[in-house]
């Protein structure tokens, strides 16, 4: 994996913040102190910062503690997040270890991604393209790519690849083309 360094750490919480502050742009401190979205996020952008530091991965139960804590989510810090990424209602959000999210993706609440759980080496992570949205309770489980603008419906269950700007709704989870 990349190292995630400091220039890019500080970049991402900037861009973070300027999410959050579209509607406020003055009051960009009200973002940090009130923000669910960017206190989750920050906590996991310092995760992932100090994991690749030398001696810090100490402080990592700490800050998954603090995830818990503050809305009851957890994101792996090896989990790779790009930009512009928003979680509306950010509670019960559980992103693991190998998943990748891509720029610009929605997370609605209660949203699990993460791998099946059989211990075998293709049950690798999700990959989340830009654009997608992930609607309430959804679960995109093992190796799967949710191609660009996807949507996925309120409480799917994903186990297989969802196509370009398809939506993916149900247990397990149909393709359905978008309405032209
Ligand atoms: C995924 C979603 C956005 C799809 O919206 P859309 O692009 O307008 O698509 P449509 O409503 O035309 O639905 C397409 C098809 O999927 C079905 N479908 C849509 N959502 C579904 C769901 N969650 N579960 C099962 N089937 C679903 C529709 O019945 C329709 O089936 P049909 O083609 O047989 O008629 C939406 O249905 C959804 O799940 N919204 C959840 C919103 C949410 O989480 N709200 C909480 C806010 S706090």
């Amino acid at each position: 994996m990349a190292k995630y360094g400091f220039g890019q750490f500080k970049a991402d919480v900037k861009a973070d913040i300027a999410v959050d502050s579209r509607r406020r742009p003055k009051l960009w401190f009200l973002t940090i102190w009130t923000s669910v979205r960017f206190r989750l996020l920050f906590l996991y952008r310092v995760a992932r910062f100090l994991s690749g530091v030398k001696g810090m991965k100490m402080f990592l139960p700490y800050l998954r503690m603090r995830q818990y804590r503050l809305c009851g989510c957890e994101v792996s810090p090896r989990a790779i997040i790009g930009r512009g990424v928003l979680l509306p209602h950010p509670t019960g959000i559980i992103i693991g270890q190998g998943v990748t999210i891509e720029d610009n993706v929605t997370i609605l609440q209660n949203v699990t991604l993460g791998h099946l759980g059989s211990g075998t080496e293709e049950d690798a992570y999700p990959v989340i393209c830009e654009g997608v949205a992930i609607y309430a309770g959804a679960k995109i489980i093992g190796n799967v790519r949710v191609g660009k603008g996807a949507k996925v419906g309120a409480n799917a269950v994903v186990l297989k690849d969802v196509p370009d700007s398809y939506i993916a709704v149900g247990i397990p989870a149909q393709m359905k083309a978008p309405k032209a």
